[in-house]
């Protein structure tokens, strides 16, 4: 009984670090989604506005933080970047920048 509980134990700890890493791919790729209307799939805009894909990730986390700072003057971004914490800014720059 006791052993079977150890491993089970043993199991949890191992697998927990896993899941978390699956979860956060899930989330970065909904978190990206919202972004998708403008700047196209995955970050490939078709349009006018530029395309965050294959872009350094510390460029896209600069340009965020003026644009909430309002050091950067912006139409919509000012509204889009201040929706979210560093974490899923940093997050979303990552994916992004391993677009190609
Ligand atoms: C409603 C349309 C819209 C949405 C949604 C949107 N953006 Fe933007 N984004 C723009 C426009 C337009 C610009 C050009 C600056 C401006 O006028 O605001 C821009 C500029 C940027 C830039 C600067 C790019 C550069 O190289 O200078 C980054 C980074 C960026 N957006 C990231 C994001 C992220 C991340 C999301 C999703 C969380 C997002 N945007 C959602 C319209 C949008």
């Amino acid at each position: 009984m006791l052993r079977k509980t150890l491993l089970w134990s043993v199991l949890v700890v191992t697998l927990l670090p896993y899941a978390h890493a699956q979860d956060s791919v899930r989330n970065v790729e909904l978190l990206a989604s919202s972004c998708a209307a403008c700047h196209g799939t995955n970050g490939h805009s078709v349009g006018g506005t530029p395309s965050l894909a294959g872009l350094a990730s510390a460029h896209i986390i600069e340009q965020m933080r003026q644009f909430i700072d309002g050091e950067r003057p912006s139409t919509v971004m000012l509204h889009h970047a201040s929706a979210y914490t560093i974490e899923e800014i940093e997050l979303m720059a990552d994916y992004f920048s391993k677009q190609k």
